[in-house]
């Protein structure tokens, strides 16, 4: 069954109370509930509340016991024919933390019970209409056996603890602030924490603690920190401050996605807040410090202001990812982080969009929720925000979100609800903008210019146009904003002088119709352009450059993220259309980057780092993946050979600044080096510096970058280095993913053994964690396609094999693993039945409501 936006109704019922009182066991809890209710719909709307898989063993509407006859449990939901208006329902259910591999409910994870509600999994705890638009004040009281859970956490601010007999004991919670039920948590465990105290700009004084399993809490003192750093800027950049005494964090080595911002009582997977000097990477610091900020935003891009109904996903998830990305942006490198925000917006959504699972950031409907935590909801949820940034400026945009804060302050808000307080602010009609929410699919810019040497006339037509995707013929035209720059011969910006319809001045365009003109007089050359500085609106432009425009942009344009692109531009033309000149130039400018000692070595890392296989196809009408990958290795060796010396002097340079330090500045000397060291590889059979930096490491960065050199490029050193790794870490499940990820990315048709080999390890596998399922299947799928798209099929064999036996386990891991085949139809002639073949047999295995509508959308879109 399929939910529609537009069948949206306003709920029948509100909670204007809940009291929960937990009897917590593995085995068997038991959940005693007091919902205190109100009618808000006709006289004769029944009572329905959701529920899954529980055990309902009492229910009584206001102190009477119900009879049979009075109620009915069918199909998820519990419906009670006559209630009156208003009314207190009591029920009691027992449920099973232990079996409970979902991940979704109350579950178990090492010493500890703890919660995953959003989006629908508070009903698998306790009865309740669990929508966000039904909010309600919480009042948990939890009791549990003292030694096995001494710590007890929910939301809110802690009212009491105490005793009881037999061992047991109890805390109560209390949340101020009414919330829908994806937003409760529970964790209970033998657990410990480091702590600080904070003090907000409004002089609240806040406890602010990070919890780990006890071997763990060592690693926590980087998350906090991180914790504190994001408070602090919600505070000074969008004024925003914490509202609760205390704020917790729970790390936990079981959960299926990254984190969860559950009202003052945020539950993380363990990757995103353990580190420390020896374990993690300069990567794991900056995700760590990312994804803190993601939920602790979420405070309020999310639950004082949260969701009307789920199709507004991306009204906090876009708004908290941009609020999560400008935090990074302030504190570490802006252009660098811009970079890495587009990669992964080319690599995943610019893919999804142009594949049978393209949808809007507002999808009209689903079927299953779940499986909408997409790259589409968050990363270009997240660059339509960006845009609007860009359109009013960062002013009027903090304005507005002021607005949009307090006038919606403690409601379930729409998509409309942050537009009108942007539309107000600015003064801006942003009724066509709105089709950004509406409309699936990349759209081309395309633009041609031409220039009048006789009249000295340069004129820019530009076209906007997007392909249909599932379901969407035709589109209309998009409101968008297009940086631009004109650079004359001695590289001054000549855009100020730009004419026509589009024009805003400064740079900027605005794209409204299908097609606009503008032009420029009095020049004595056809000046260079530049278009959609820092990605100014996620589309793809097309514009002939040649292969020196794009080499002298590299040096002339100021913008990291332009300069990156034509460095990307040239290497796809490079490889896809085998362009000797692209090639060339490719070549002649990564010398030149090479050399530079006043640029950043990270930036630099970047634009030497060629597209990935995935986003190299999404460009191809048909996907040859032997020749992409082919033409991108010759042309990795062409660069290692053809500097060989420059990047071995470039290496042994940056290996001197302070290796082991864990300063910005030595993070983006690692960056480089680490970019270096495959080419410098390449070119040793004896992989001589990757050896030696195996040896020497004293960072994680140092020693995985090394090991995946010897690794991927079959060095003598390789098995020796791969033992001694795995001996070292064996008793650490993080460190062994990344280990783990190594192996099954090794670019070979056989590293399908690998594979196999790992899934019958009974101390490797592990498929009810899914960290290491990622390790072992999501790093393949998505990361190995040498290995995955091998030509017998057997990758696809394999992966469908896998997909179904995991969908009995976790239903939203197996349909996330499964989007990994989404450029299926636009394989050559040999993969493309393979695939579909190893679809149809995960359609036929599919039990769950996650997996089947993926596979289903696959197959059929
Ligand atoms: N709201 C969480 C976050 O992005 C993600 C929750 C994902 N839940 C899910 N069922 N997919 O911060
Ligand atoms: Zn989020």
């Amino acid at each position: 069954s399929v939910v529609r936006l537009a069948d949206y109704q306003a709920p029948d019922w509100r909670i204007l109370h809940t009291r929960l009182v937990f009897e917590l066991d593995p085995e068997r809890s038991l959940v005693n509930a007091r919902l205190e209710l109100e009618r808000l719909g006709a006289d004769d709307a029944p009572l329905r509340l959701h529920g899954e898989e529980l055990d309902l063993l009492s229910l009584r509407l206001d102190g009477r016991v119900l009879r049979a006859s009075e109620y009915r449990y069918l199909d998820g939901v519990l419906e009670i024919a006559s209630a009156p208006a208003r009314c207190v329902l009591e029920t009691t259910v027992a449920i099973s933390p232990q079996a409970n591999t979902r991940l979704e409910g109350l579950y178990v994870s090492g010493p500890m019970l703890l919660t995953q509600c959003e989006a629908e999994g508070f009903r698998r705890i306790t009865f309740f209409i669990d929508q966000p638009d039904v909010q309600s004040s919480f009042d948990v009281e939890l009791r549990a056996d003292k030694a096995r859970y001494p710590v007890l956490l929910s939301n809110g601010n802690p009212t009491g603890s105490g005793e009881l007999e037999d061992g047991r004991h109890w805390a109560r919670w209390h949340d101020p602030h009414p919330k829908p039920a994806y937003l409760f948590a529970v964790v209970a465990g033998d657990i410990d924490c480091v702590m600080a105290p904070f003090t907000t700009m409004d002089g609240r004084k806040v406890e602010v603690r990070v919890w780990a399993e006890r071997r763990d809490v060592p690693r926590c003192q980087y998350a906090l920190e991180a914790t504190l750093r994001a408070m602090r800027w919600d505070e000074e950049r969008f004024g925003r401050a914490y509202d609760l005494d205390q704020f917790n964090i729970v790390a936990t080595q079981h959960f299926t996605m990254g984190a969860m911002e559950n009202k003052g009582l945020n539950i993380f997977n363990a990757r995103y807040v353990l580190a420390d000097a020896r374990s993690a990477t300069d990567a794991d610091y900056e995700a760590i410090e990312s994804v803190i900020g993601h939920e602790y935003f979420h405070n309020w891009s999310g639950n004082r202001v949260t969701l009307r109904d789920w199709f507004q996903l991306s009204l906090k998830e876009g708004l908290t990812v941009f609020r999560d990305q400008e935090f990074t942006a302030d504190l570490r490198s802006r252009g660098v982080k811009r970079i890495a925000d587009v990669r992964l917006l080319r690599a995943r959504q610019f893919v999804e969009d142009s594949g049978p699972l393209a949808h809007p950031v507002r999808p009209p409907e689903y079927a299953e929720i779940n499986n909408f935590y997409t790259a589409t909801v968050y990363e270009k949820g997240a660059e339509v925000i960006r845009m609007l940034h860009t359109l009013v400026g960062e002013a009027t945009f903090r304005r507005a979100l002021d607005r949009y804060f307090s006038t919606h302050d403690g409601q379930s808000a729409t998509v409309e609800d942050l537009l009108a307080a942007i539309a107000v602010e600015s003064g801006r009609d942003l009724s066509q903008f709105k089709r950004w929410y509406e409309q699936a699919g990349t759209p081309q810019v395309e633009v041609e210019d031409e220039f009048d040497a006789a009249s000295g006339r340069y004129r820019l037509r530009i076209r906007q146009h997007t392909a249909p995707t599932p379901g969407q013929p035709d589109k209309e035209p998009l409101h968008l904003p297009l940086r631009i720059a004109l650079y004359d011969a001695e590289g001054r910006d000549l855009s100020a002088r730009l004419k026509g319809d589009a024009e805003r001045g400064e740079g900027l365009l605005e794209l409204r119709g299908a097609e606009h003109t503008v032009e420029l007089d009095g020049l004595d050359a056809k000046p260079l352009p530049a278009f959609l500085h820092g990605l100014s609106a996620p589309v793809r432009l097309r514009y002939a450059y040649s292969a020196a425009e794009l080499g002298r942009l590299v040096g002339v344009e100021q913008d990291p993220l332009l300069r990156w692109d034509a460095m990307q531009r040239l290497a796809h033309a490079a490889i896809v259309e085998r362009s000797a000149a692209h090639r060339d130039a490719l070549i002649e400018a990564s010398g030149q980057l090479l050399k530079d000692a006043a640029a950043d070595p990270a930036f630099i890392a970047e634009c030497l780092l060629l597209p990935d296989v995935a986003t190299l196809a999404d460009a191809c009408s048909a996907i040859d993946f032997d020749a992409l990958i082919k033409e991108r290795e010759d042309l990795l060796d062409l660069l290692a050979e053809t500097h060989s010396d420059a990047s071995a002097a470039r290496y042994a340079a940056l290996a001197r600044v302070e290796p082991d330090a864990l300063s910005p500045a030595a993070a983006a000397a690692r960056r480089l080096k680490n970019v270096l060291l495959p080419w410098l590889t390449r070119l040793d059979p004896e992989a001589r510096a990757a050896t030696t930096q195996f040896r020497e490491a004293g960072t994680m960065t140092d020693r995985l970058g090394a090991l995946a050199c010897l690794l991927h490029f079959d060095a003598p050193a390789a098995p020796e280095a791969l033992a001694a790794f795995r001996s070292e870490w064996a008793e650490d499940l993080l460190v062994t993913d990344k280990w783990i990820g190594l192996k099954v990315t090794r670019p070979q048709p056989e590293t399908l053994d690998e594979v196999r080999a790992l899934l019958g390890d009974r101390e490797l596998w592990q498929p009810t964690n899914p960290n290491r399922v990622r390790a072992v299947l999501g790093a393949f799928g998505r990361s190995n396609p040498v290995a995955m798209h091998r030509k017998d099929g057997a990758g696809y064999e394999l992966y469908a094999e896998q997909v179904v036996a995991l969908d009995a386990i976790n239903p939203q891991v197996s349909a996330r693993l499964a989007t990994a085949l989404e450029q299926w139809r636009r394989l050559d002639s040999v993969r493309r039945p393979l695939a579909e073949a190893s679809l149809k047999r995960i359609r036929e295995g599919a039990r769950s409501r996650d997996l089947n509508d993926v596979v289903t959308r696959l197959l059929e879109g």
